[in-house]
């Protein structure tokens, strides 16, 4: 393996050096007041707070609050404080799905834009604290909406417009909106996508919701519900731009995002105001060493966690450009993501691995016949990286001339935990590296022992940061449950993570039910309950296997009712079936008619049986003697390599 050291360039210039970032640490850990107080600054406080950090993980106290006497408005911090000095500098741009297409928004604009969506919310009854479903594509109006809501303090919750309506029904119940803000229909490669029609479909389901705000985008022929939907640009229309910026006390929610976790449906992970935004501002500026007039793009979706914290929070609070595109990496060719570098004269990139395999797979030359000069640094998140996709990455796109941050961290982290700084530490493809200032990982065996030096293990976080979730909405003894039962007074991340001998940290996966596919988190529970709620179906174990691009891909076993017949066309219909239940991004890979299932005698399924065979890897099942009916796993193999 090549080691990239630190460029001497970067040592000299970057905000963060080896030095600056030993003592930053080493502050953050053993003086968490002083070293938050300082940072918070970078917030613009309605009320300044005198207390930092009151936090702990422990049954009998537990409790985590940040800046708890303090009160701010996001979206004042992310928008008005800037109007003095930026006003005119551009705050979003944004590129549409077909080339061509492009609107340039001003921090002046978005003012406007945010401060009349407030208003607007108000005049349709939306309260301080009361929840908001944004289902938007990524249009400047996600933002708009996002802002709007954080400006009078109602809590947004964005469903990504790739969900079912079930799905998106599901997300609008468990947190009982009022009002839903859609889009016609979104636009990706070309491809038109039934929004609206979609929350039609929900909203059939959910009694709470009394008003459906609709962009036009498109123009797409869609009903309007009397008395319920109304035009985006007509509720606009009706209100002013002058909307005050309403006191949030630092832990008041600012959103909630839903997620998927090992078991049950998907948890409503929650933000809170002061201490998301620090932390979203504190790493966007030091992970990518952002400097004011960059062009910062970060090509996630907004209906994801690092769209919120990267495309919007963390970007916006510091004044910067950035940079939201609506489509997809190979509409209309494979050069799109280069040309809109060129064309806004990027200067950070921050993408997904699996988007990288798709490019890498398609060839060097899409990327050559671009200049990419004015890209400094590149980024990667939401799943490890592989060698081969960083070295592209870095040679190819990057040209060896940009360091790549490989960040580390999760839904529930609010922001990047681990990283390599760029001025600070030299590159090992593949390793998310060092922890960011105020992060304590260690490794526990199944135990809870934490494992010292060079190792392998579960990662714990033992202590709390201000970006850190606050619970699960509706159901504050499952966030204790889920995070923080398994190791006591730790926060269990669900990732497995090796630290080599030079204190490296490497994350090797999830080692709980959860998958992770071309980036996006899924729960195999949730497609198992998606697949047996199909007529046909008695049982469905689903289990992820490497997979050359997605990361991981579906691996379901199903098996049928009694007198069903297994057939190419139940196998499509239940393909059919999870994309109509869950949406497209659950799409199984493989359907294995499975007549059994490996079960022990408690009848509990053995899915590291089941991991094994879908990986191919039948050589070592381990002990297979607890079975209760031994004789499944060999038919199983047998059927993979017809099913597979
Ligand atoms: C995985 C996305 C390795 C990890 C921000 C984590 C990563 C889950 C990386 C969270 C990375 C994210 N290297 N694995 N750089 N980034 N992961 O909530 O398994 O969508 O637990 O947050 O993605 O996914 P989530």
């Amino acid at each position: 393996m090549t080691i990239y050291p630190v460029p001497s360039k970067w040592a000299a210039k970057a905000k963060i050096d080896a030095a600056r970032y030993e003592a930053m640490y080493g502050e953050a850990a053993s003086d968490p007041d002083s070293f938050w107080r300082r940072e918070a600054q970078r917030l613009e406080w309605m009320t300044p707070f005198t207390k930092v950090k009151n936090t702990s993980f422990d049954e009998t106290d537990f409790g985590i609050k940040w800046f708890e006497d303090g009160a701010l408005n996001v979206a004042a911090n992310c928008i008005d404080r800037h109007l003095a000095e930026r006003a005119d500098a551009v705050a979003i741009l944004w590129e549409g799905d077909s080339p061509g297409e492009e609107r340039r928004i001003t921090y002046r604009d978005l003012h406007e834009e945010v401060g009349r969506l407030a208003n607007a919310l108000k005049a349709n009854g939306v309260r301080k604290g009361d929840r908001v479903t944004i289902y938007l594509p990524m249009i400047p109006e996600a933002a708009f909406a996002m802002l709007a809501c954080a400006r009078i303090g109602a809590i947004h919750s964005v469903v990504f417009g790739g969900f079912s309506p079930d799905a998106l029904a599901g997300r609008i119940q468990d947190c009982d909106s009022s009002l839903v803000i859609t889009a016609d229909e979104g636009l990706r490669g070309g491809k038109k996508v039934p929004l609206k029609t979609n929350v039609d479909e929900a909203l059939a389901r959910c009694t709470s919701v009394s008003r459906v705000l609709v962009v036009k985008r498109t123009g797409g022929d869609v009903r309007m519900k009397d008395g319920r939907d109304i035009w985006y640009h007509d509720a606009l229309r009706a209100v002013s731009a002058d909307c005050p910026p309403e006191a949030m006390d630092a832990e008041d929610p600012l959103f909630i995002l839903y997620t998927s976790g090992s078991t049950g449906k998907p948890k409503g992970v929650l933000h809170t105001s002061g201490g998301y935004l620090v932390w979203a501002s504190m790493t966007h500026e030091y992970v990518f060493d952002y400097r004011p007039g960059d062009i910062f793009w970060c090509a996630a979706d907004v209906g994801w966690v690092t769209g919120h914290t990267y495309v919007v929070y963390g970007a916006l609070a510091n004044g910067a450009t950035t940079l939201m595109y609506e489509g997809v990496l190979n509409y209309p060719d494979f050069s799109r993501f280069w040309q809109i570098v060129d064309k806004y004269q990027v200067d950070i990139f921050y993408g997904a691995p699996t988007a990288l395999r798709a490019l890498m797979r398609e060839g060097d030359e899409w990327v050559k016949k671009t200049s990419r000069k004015s890209l400094r640094l590149l980024g990667s998140v939401g799943e490890p990286i592989n060698p081969e996709a960083w070295e592209w990455y870095y040679r190819v796109v990057g040209e060896e001339r940009c360091p790549i941050v490989d960040t580390w961290w999760q839904t529930e982290t609010g922001g990047t935990m681990m990283t390599p700084l760029p001025g600070a530490h030299a590159l090992k493809p593949g390793a998310a590296s060092m922890p960011m200032f105020g992060v304590k990982p260690v490794i526990v065996d199944a135990e809870g022992c934490e494992l010292g030096g060079a190792t392998e293990g579960n990662l714990c976080i033992t202590d709390s940061w201000p970006g850190q979730m606050r619970t699960v909405w509706g159901d504050h003894e499952r966030f204790f449950q889920t995070y923080f039962s398994a190791y006591p007074g730790k926060y269990f991340t669900g990732d497995g993570c090796r630290r080599d001998e030079d204190g490296y940290y490497w994350i090797t996966g999830r080692v709980d039910d959860v998958i992770n596919v071309s980036g996006h988190r899924m729960g195999t529970a949730e497609i198992e309950s998606a697949l047996v709620a199909h007529a046909k179906v008695a049982e469905a174990a689903v289990v992820g296997y490497p997979h050359d691009l997605k990361g991981q891909g579906i691996y379901a076993y199903v098996t049928l009712n009694a007198n069903e017949v297994e057939s190419a066309e139940v196998r499509a219909d239940l393909v059919q079936w999870v994309r109509h239940e869950i949406g497209p991004i659950a799409t199984p890979d493989v359907i294995h008619f499975s007549p059994g299932l490996p079960k022990t005698r408690s009848g509990k399924i053995m899915r590291r049986i089941l991991r094994k065979i879908a990986e191919n890897d039948v050589s070592n099942l381990g002990d297979i003697s607890t079975l209760a009916d031994p004789s499944v796993v060999e038919t199983l193999i047998a059927s993979r390599a017809v099913d597979a």
